[in-house]
């Protein structure tokens, strides 16, 4: 089946068109377009997503993305109709964004419906299904031909995003449990915030990455927030604390680009130290065959290759799943294989915006 899916629930808008077949056992997909319009300039002044702009640009930008998957040619009209399922992001998310891709998916709903296609469906996704599913739309999906690799069960998934950290146990395809999350910020805003008092410009974690990588990850020992307890949840407020207590104990040294660079460098380390560690030992916890890692942070490359790294050197049988870093910041295409994934098994959101939808 061919999914539209559209994706407005921060600061990306987003437009896919992806045709998915097989069961939830074997599903395949093939991205035909894959359009992300990024409002990072437009919210980098401000140091952070302003809601109102971020409405204000999903507006302007919906029916640009549009019309480039469909121009207006008799072809594509052929192509709209051929539509069989359009995929929405209802939550979690800033609900002013949110509402402008559900008003503009009904909008296309009601289009496709009036060219004579009645059997055309209008579904609505979680992004954070969104982010976990962005594991099945590996580079090697891209054809049906290739030969995708499966994902084993069970299977440990972290979601590390700008708005949520959180480790779930995966049976099976659809059937998840939580285990853990952040009590406080997300690791991804953790990133940004601490970007911010080294006054790198948002987004902040590509930015700390660029620096971490001439920096000397050991130089500073920041904390290691709940490394030791035994439970699965997150804390990275306090980490973003300690960075500000050694910038301010450090003045006037901290202008100098060598120490910036080693805070950079520390401060990833320490909270990928936590992330990796807690996400290994639920992996061992539950004998997991697979670990998933989904969300802007996981394009992190100091991330990837520490996760597969300590995979190896523990000895472990456990396969890291990465997904392609355009797969992993928010884009339509993952929305489109979760809304595969709810179609065949019924699972149904109301249309409507919710800013705080849990997974
Ligand atoms: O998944 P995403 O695009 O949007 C949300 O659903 O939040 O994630 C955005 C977050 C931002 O906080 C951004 O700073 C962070 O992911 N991020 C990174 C990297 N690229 C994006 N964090 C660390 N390293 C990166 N390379
Ligand atoms: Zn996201």
């Amino acid at each position: 089946m061919k999914i539209l899916a559209i994706e407005t629930s921060c600061d990306e808008t987003a437009i896919a068109l992806v045709e998915a077949r097989g069961s939830l056992n074997n599903p395949h997909f093939k991205i035909l377009e894959n359009l992300v319009a990024s409002q990072i300039k437009i919210h980098r002044p401000y140091g952070g997503v302003v809601p109102n702009l971020a409405k204000r640009e999903h507006l302007r930008n919906l029916p640009i993305l549009f019309r480039k998957v469909f121009n207006i040619r008799t072809s594509d009209v052929q192509r709209l109709k051929s539509v069989d399922l359009i995929a929405v992001t209802v939550g979690p998310g800033l609900e002013p964004a949110l509402w402008t891709g559900i008003n503009f998916a009904k909008e296309i709903y009601k289009e496709i419906r009036k060219l004579g296609n009645k059997e055309i469906k209008l579904i609505g996704v979680s992004h954070l299904d969104g982010h976990l599913y962005s594991n099945w739309l590996r580079q090697s999906y891209e054809s049906y031909e290739a030969k995708p690799r499966k994902i084993e069960f069970p299977v440990v998934a972290l979601i590390v995003s700008g708005g949520h950290t959180t480790l779930l146990l995966m049976k099976d395809i659809i059937h998840y449990k939580k285990l853990g999350e952040t009590r406080d910020d997300a690791a991804g805003e953790c990133f940004d915030k601490v970007a911010r008092l080294l006054r790198l410009p948002y987004p902040g974690g590509p930015e700390i990455e660029k620096l971490a990588k001439i920096g000397d990850s050991c130089a500073i020992n920041f904390p290691r927030p709940m490394l030791n307890q035994k439970n699965y949840d997150f804390s990275f407020s306090g980490l973003k604390t300690s960075v500000l207590y050694y910038l301010r104990d450090h003045e006037p040294k901290t202008k100098s680009y060598k120490l910036k660079t080693d805070i950079a460098a520390s401060f990833q380390a320490a909270s990928f130290d936590v992330l990796i560690s807690k996400t290994l030992k639920a992996a061992k916890e539950f004998s997991a065959k697979s670990i998933i890692l989904s969300g802007g942070v996981a394009s992190n490359f100091s991330l990837r290759k520490n996760l597969k790294l300590r995979i190896k050197n523990e000895e472990l049988r456990i396969e890291a799943i990465l997904p392609a870093k355009k797969f992993c910041t928010d884009n339509a295409a993952m929305i489109a294989v979760a809304g595969y994934f709810n179609h065949l098994q019924a699972k149904k959101y109301a249309l409507k915006a919710r800013g705080n939808l849990s997974i």
